[in-house]
């Protein structure tokens, strides 16, 4: 049983997201997505708990993939569920610098902890969650960049 973890803030998950955990979940038995938060840090426009939901939401029609929220270090969680794998996805190579800085500190705290990138496609390397915060919060049309009930959210507590 090969589990990978896809770990990410996830404030919220937007389509980029959903596309990365399609595909690795047709790569490995098991897909966990990972909600990060930090008790020491404000909590974001939405709380662990409903950034798991909407994942669970999102993620219904694939039965390998389930979603948790974590505090403290990623290699500790991925230690405790035996995960083969992190996940995280490439959208340009602007994002390169950070992932391959969070990779090596991975393998340096647990060597045995790959970290494998997947690039979602091309018409999502625009998107994040930031971006769609401020569109919702300036009245754009955000509902092709988020699954419905997290577009629904947004517009409710952002407008
Ligand atoms: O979606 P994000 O915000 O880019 O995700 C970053 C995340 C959550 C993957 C990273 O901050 C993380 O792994 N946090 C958990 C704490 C930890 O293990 N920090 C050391 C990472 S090298």
């Amino acid at each position: 049983m090969r589990t990978a973890i896809y770990p990410g803030s996830f404030d919220p998950i937007t389509n980029g997201h959903l596309d990365v955990i399609e595909r690795a979940a047709k790569l490995f038995d098991h897909v966990l997505v990972a909600v990060a938060h930090n008790s020491q840090k404000p909590v974001g426009l939405f709380t662990p708990d409903e950034r798991v939901t909407f994942i669970e939401q999102a993620t219904a029609h694939l039965d390998n993939v389930s979603a948790t929220a974590f505090d403290g270090l990623l290699v500790r969680l991925a230690e405790q569920k035996n995960a083969a794998a992190l996940v995280r996805g490439l959208r340009a190579v602007s994002d390169f610098e950070y992932e391959f800085q969070m990779a090596l500190m991975n393998r340096q705290l647990n060597p045995d902890v790959e970290t494998v990138f997947l690039t979602p496609r091309e018409e999502y390397s625009y998107l994040s969650s930031r971006l769609v915060k401020e569109v919702a919060r300036l009245d754009g049309d955000i509902t092709k960049f988020v699954p419905a009930p997290v577009a629904a959210a947004l517009t409710h507590r952002l407008t």
